[in-house]
């Protein structure tokens, strides 16, 4: 059994010494290498089973450790990073050569981001490194948010940091950014909007841009039970139990066994910091399948949506 520790003094340790250290951020809980030890961030994606086409993000503690990963630093860069961090924004940009291709999957763009999560800084400050992180989870499972759920899916570590807990709730913000202009590749709390107001000259690029993310998969972040989208599910049965996932009032309540409702008063940022928290309990419930309720597609409702309709992919086909 992995072990829970409050010892951050430990954890830098390990990190120095090429082992792997979960911890949280204030979005998820991060799996933790030294980014610029190979051999460590391999660990990675063999504990994760992630394959290796996915690149990972790089954390760092200093707008200064930018020219170890960045070959250009510009104004653009300069103005979201100042703005937006320590916070939930994933930049992508051309890397230094130095770091290992692993990191970036082969590419030649790193993604990096500063995390606002004291727990998170205080590791990246006492261990002195940048730290490779991909969410704590195994490969297309849910993402953690707390300890225990790391846990559950990665007995194995060594180390699972406790601390101050993740309270965004859903993956950051992941954009390009070329030449002044970016282009969202994932959706997080970070909004469209919100990156204009601070690149007002920067129109956002098109959807068919050649700029990809491999990481960025159709089917993902899906619990371990059958799950739909509301108005898509198989034709109702008396001899199963129903598990809903409910944005904030349930209409009927009776017909589920048990509801998540993950907000009182359809707030979307509380919808977003109790989703996966909420789809962890479903999963170990003794629900049959889960129901999910949309959510306006509005501020950080894009990004809920879009973990709902990764974690239903599978089961699009009723
Ligand atoms: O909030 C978060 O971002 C969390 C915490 C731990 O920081 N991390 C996280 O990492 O969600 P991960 O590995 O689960 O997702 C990283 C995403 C993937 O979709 C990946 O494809 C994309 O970032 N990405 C990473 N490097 C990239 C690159 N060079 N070009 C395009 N996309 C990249
Ligand atoms: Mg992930």
């Amino acid at each position: 059994m992995s072990s829970i520790s409050n010892d951050i003094k430990l954890a830098a340790q390990l990190i120095g010494n090429g082992e792997l250290v979960a911890f949280p951020t204030e979005t998820v809980y991060g799996l933790g290498a030294d980014a610029f030890n190979a051999e460590a961030v391999a660990k990675i994606f063999a504990t994760k089973e992630r394959p290796t086409f996915n690149p990972l993000i790089v954390h760092i503690r200093d707008i200064s450790e930018l020219e170890k990963l960045f070959v250009e630093i510009d104004d653009a860069l300069l103005k979201l990073a100042e703005h937006f961090w320590p916070g939930p924004l994933t930049i992508v940009a051309k890397k230094q050569q130095a770091v290992p291709d692993i990191v970036s999957a082969g590419l030649d763009t790193v993604a990096v981001r500063m995390p606002a999560n004291q727990t998170a800084r205080e590791l990246l400050k006492l261990s002195g490194k940048c730290i490779a992180a991909p969410s704590a989870n195994r490969f297309g499972m849910l993402s953690p948010t707390t300890p225990e759920h790391v846990q559950k899916q990665l007995p194995e570590l060594k180390c699972i940091l406790n601390g101050e807990l993740p309270k965004v709730g859903i993956e950051s913000t992941v954009i390009e950014l070329c030449q002044g202009e970016f282009k969202i590749l994932r959706p997080g709390f970070i909004t469209e909007q919100d990156l204009m107001k601070v690149l007002p000259q920067s129109k956002a690029k098109e959807a068919n841009s050649p700029i990809k993310s491999p990481g960025l998969l159709k089917s993902h972040y899906s619990p371990r039970k059958p799950m739909y989208l509301l108005g898509n599910e198989p034709e109702y049965s008396a001899n199963k139990k129903y598990g809903f996932l409910a944005f904030s009032e349930v209409k009927n309540p009776d017909k589920y066994h048990q509801i998540e409702r993950l907000s009182t008063n359809a707030d979307l940022g509380e919808a977003a910091a109790n989703f996966f928290e909420a789809l962890h309990r479903l999963e170990d419930s003794d629900v049959d399948l889960i129901i999910a309720e949309p959510v306006p597609e509005t501020g950080i409702g894009i990004a809920i949506m879009d973990r709902l309709n990764k974690a239903v992919y599978q089961y699009r086909g009723k």
